[in-house]
């Protein structure tokens, strides 16, 4: 099999950055290689030890560019591209004014399929190779969102939701039809190619009692898929939960009743938790994922990332498209900063690329197969251009360091910031054919 080698500025995280300066948290090759052969990464390492390695291989020049591990989303809604940048409401009224009615377009197969091809677009024109997605409650948004991640062998985590009350009739399922059309997509795409399947009872409010017991035996009969579903977003969304399940000590309370909670379970937004609900996520290795741009957007509060951290409870980032505002995770990490400086604490640059590659692979427990660029790793790869834009060239000409660099990228950088895409090698970016601004050798 023949053998690529992309040559730009590498980084690759090993462990999580303690500030901007822990060195050794990372491998950053300023004149770096990374070599593909069969969709794997042959090596990585210096541009001269790699060629030498691999004398004859075909090399992509991307200096002066950063080669990073591919980004990847925990959390996001295939079926809300058109519900983005939706005015005015909190998060139950933003469901039903503007959410509810998107998502029963997806009964139509036809604009399933359209909108698939537009989510994994602005997925890669973003830089990001790995997602976990929520599909709407009909069985054909799963079916197009796995077909056309499969058509771009992406490796992707995704499930129907589960939701039997308080949405229109339109929307809901049935314990029975919810379990069984999970079952079967579990079948059918669960470890084919790529495909992740993610268990998804939207939230307590939308699933009855019942429909939770459907979900707790899909999940003990498949214990390696995953298990998604919201937590602790908004005040209203607590007051409502506490009422619907009034033996439940606290909102997690109404998931481990029904043993939801594990090394394989997200919840989205965890921002209002209690002691108990800490303690109970970290103990049961759940992951508590921190959707900074839809939380600032839907007014729902300020994750607490130093105080989970600090409890032991795994974190991950996301971009809760359509609550949240942007595909990229730049911007999502940018968000992040902010919010955090209101908490004050410190979010060191690091950190949040970090975060978004083997962080967040880790809190899917991917990290052996996504999220760094070492051997034997899949070769889903993001380019990155820190002088993307003129106001981010004028910026870097005042960089010295490769912390200061990383922040310029996530403060000023969007999807023009991303010159090229590799998903298992293959140069993947939706708008342009092989790399912007590419030499070959
Ligand atoms: N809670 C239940 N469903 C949703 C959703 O679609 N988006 C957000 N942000 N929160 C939710
Ligand atoms: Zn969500």
């Amino acid at each position: 099999m023949s053998v690529s080698i992309l040559r730009g500025r590498s980084l690759s995280f090993r462990e999580v950055p303690r500030s901007h300066t822990d060195e050794a948290s990372y491998i950053f090759e300023e004149d770096g290689a990374v070599a593909i052969r069969d969709g794997l990464i042959a090596a990585s390492g210096s541009f001269s030890a790699i060629r030498e390695q691999f004398s004859g291989a075909e090399i992509i020049d991307h200096r002066p560019n950063l080669i990073l591990p591919g980004l990847i989303d925990t959390h996001l809604h295939f079926p809300q591209v058109q519900v983005i940048g939706s005015f005015g409401a909190k998060l139950l009224d933003w469901l039903h004014t503007y959410t509810f009615v998107e998502e029963q377009k997806f009964a139509d197969a036809a604009h399933c399929e359209r909108m698939a091809t537009h989510f994994f677009d602005n997925l890669l024109r973003n830089g990001t190779t790995t997602a976990a997605a929520y599909c709407s409650v009909h069985k054909t948004s799963a079916e197009a969102y796995f077909a056309e991640a499969g058509r771009r062998n992406l490796r992707m985590i995704g499930g129907k939701v589960m939701m039997d009350r308080n949405a229109p009739e339109a929307l809901c399922d049935t314990p029975q039809s919810g379990y069984d059309d999970s079952k079967d997509l579990i079948a059918r795409w669960h470890g084919r190619g790529r495909a992740h399947y993610a268990i998804s009872p939207r939230f307590a409010i939308t699933s009855t009692p019942t429909q939770l017991e459907m979900a707790q035996a899909l999940k003990a009969e498949h214990p390696d898929c995953y298990f998604q579903t919201h937590l602790s977003e908004n005040d209203a969304e607590i007051k409502l939960t506490l009422e619907l399940y009034q033996s439940a000590r606290d909102y997690l309370d109404v998931y481990q009743m029904y043993d939801l909670l594990g090394d394989r379970s997200l919840f989205g937004h965890c921002i209002h938790l209690g002691g108990r609900e800490r303690a109970a996520m970290a103990e049961s290795r759940s992951v508590a994922v921190f959707c900074p741009t839809s939380n600032l957007f839907l007014g729902s509060g300020l994750f607490d990332e130093d105080g989970l951290r600090s409890r032991g409870v795994r974190t991950a980032v996301a971009t809760d498209i359509g609550g949240g505002t942007s595909y990229s995770m730049l911007r999502t990490l940018d968000e992040a900063y902010k919010v955090l400086q209101l908490r004050n604490q410190v979010l060191n640059p690091l950190k949040s690329f970090y975060m978004m590659t083997l962080g967040n692979a880790r809190a899917l427990k991917l990290e052996h197969k996504i999220g760094t660029l070492e051997q034997g790793s899949e070769a889903d790869i993001v380019v990155m251009d820190a002088r993307a834009t003129a106001a981010m060239a004028l910026r870097m000409e005042t960089v010295n360091t490769l912390p200061e660099e990383l922040f310029v990228l996530q403060t000023m950088g969007d999807d023009r910031a991303v010159a090229a895409v590799y998903v298992a090698g293959k140069a993947s970016h939706p708008d342009f054919n092989g790399p912007k601004h590419l030499y070959r050798r």
